[in-house]
């Protein structure tokens, strides 16, 4: 199968080949002349596998066909939950369109208003947006929904989830009904799936390959470690492998900062990026990373959906995620494009459950390895299980206090707390930031 029977025209053949692609992914040999029967779909791909390209594609192609926006309107709208993941998504709509004669762009919070204003006022044909700032847009009259014929949501079980609802059903509120609807993620459950049925119309299930699975190229080692001695093994690793480039993710924001200031100390290179730093010094962590400029870039789940680092070749969990969902999109981060990858997960006796609600969620069992001088002795696990016990009865007994809610100010982006979060609900969560 070629790009060229899939019905794409000669400007997008010429720039999917100046991007050196050259065979469809089985994820755009489905979802292509889907988007051009204009049937709405959910897209089930594993990650890495072309899903962007999957849905903007024929997505421009659609447009390139119809009128010119008119001032303040936007004619296709992709949302996704990070704003990294939102600059990356519109770089790639304007590679892929750069042949043609189409307006797209990024908007999301952390950065000034204004420019995006300005920048709205000649109308765009797609835009990509986070939901916040898209809201805010709106309710400056900013932007016009009256000629949006396409609303794509990428990672769309993250946006459907906990906090994401209450923005995305207000947004679909101010669309036109008569539209395609397009979600495209690598994890899907069947409650997302059932809550979907209310944004999409008569759609197109397409899944490629099963849901929440992980892609083989990514080879997967679980490390049992003392919790203490977490840095010291990541130092190790890191030193001892020579590993050049290294995506690690931190539950906490706190504990991000906490781990780059120690691997400074040890003479690596690294940088954070989360919720609480500003988005400048984000976009710099980010960009500084991709340029191999340093060798660590510490994230909080802000960055396990979505990015694309080049050829990226080891992610390491320093903790396991509460969400099983999200070790699928943090290892997803290597193997990208049939690239081979190497995932660690530093895993201590505190972290079981999650653990097994990762085993649970892939359908995979893990082997626990060591390594040499950092074996978890007897007394030091004897001592986490005490730990967890007391903690599990303290949590019991604290019943339904609001005190211990997940605090969340940015997608995936949570201060240390014990519990796993609910699904679906969208309630007594704080309201993400802009
Ligand atoms: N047909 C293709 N041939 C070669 N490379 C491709 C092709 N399509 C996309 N790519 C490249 O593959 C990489 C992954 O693509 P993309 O980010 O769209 O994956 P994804 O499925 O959205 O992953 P995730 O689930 O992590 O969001 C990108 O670098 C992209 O340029
Ligand atoms: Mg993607």
């Amino acid at each position: 199968m070629s790009f060229c029977s899939l019905g794409l025209c000669d400007e997008l053949l010429k720039a999917v080949s100046e991007q050196g692609y050259t065979m469809p992914s089985p994820i755009q040999v489905e979802a292509i002349p889907a988007v051009f029967k204009q049937r709405d779909m959910m897209a089930v791909a594993q990650t890495g596998t072309g899903k962007t390209a999957g849905f903007s594609l024929p997505m421009v192609q659609l447009l390139s066909e119809g009128e010119r926006p008119q001032p303040h309107c936007v004619r296709a709208l992709v949302i996704t939950p990070t704003r990294e993941l939102a600059a990356q998504v519109a770089k790639s709509v304007e590679n892929y369109s750069r042949h043609m004669n189409l307006r797209s762009g990024a908007v999301f919070g952390g950065v000034r208003i204004e420019p995006q204003v300005s920048f709205l006022k000649d109308g765009i044909d797609v835009l990509v947006a986070t939901p916040g700032r898209l809201v805010d847009l709106y309710n400056q009259k900013a932007i016009n929904f009256d000629q949006l014929e396409i609303l794509v949501l990428d990672e769309a079980d993250r946006m459907l989830d906990l906090g994401f609802i209450d923005d995305i059903r207000h947004i679909k509120n101010l669309l036109p009904s008569k539209r395609q609807t397009l979600m495209f993620s690598a994890t899907f459950s069947q409650e997302i799936k059932s809550l979907a049925s209310s944004l999409l119309n008569n759609p197109l299930l397409i899944e490629v390959t099963a849901a929440n699975s992980t892609v083989d190229k990514i080879k997967q080692k679980i490390y049992s470690v003392e919790k203490a001695r977490k840095s010291e093994l990541l130092i190790h690793l890191i030193k001892h492998n020579q590993w050049h480039q290294v995506l690690v993710f931190s539950r906490t924001k706190h504990g991000a900062d906490n781990l780059v200031s120690e691997l400074e100390k040890a003479g690596i290179t690294a940088a954070s990026i989360h919720a609480n730093r500003t988005q400048h010094a984000r976009t710099l962590a980010l960009e500084g990373f991709k340029n191999e400029d340093i060798a660590v870039l510490v994230a909080t789940d802000i960055a396990s959906r979505g990015i694309d680092v080049n050829q990226l070749p080891y992610v390491v969990n320093f903790d396991l995620p509460y969400v099983p969902e999200d070790y699928v999109h943090r290892i997803g981060r290597t193997g990208r494009a049939g690239k081979l990858g190497l995932a660690v997960s530093l895993f201590s006796m505190d972290e079981s459950k999650q653990l097994q609600a990762i085993e649970r969620l892939i359908e995979r069992k893990f082997e626990l390895e060591t390594i040499a001088g950092f074996k978890p002795n007897k007394k030091a696990i004897a001592q986490a299980v005490a730990k967890e016990k007391h903690k599990n009865s303290n949590t019991q007994n604290r019943g339904k206090s609001k005190g211990n809610k997940p605090v969340d100010d940015e997608y995936g982006n949570f201060e240390a707390d014990p519990e796993p979060r609910g699904r679906g609900k969208s309630k007594g969560r704080k309201k993400l930031r802009r």
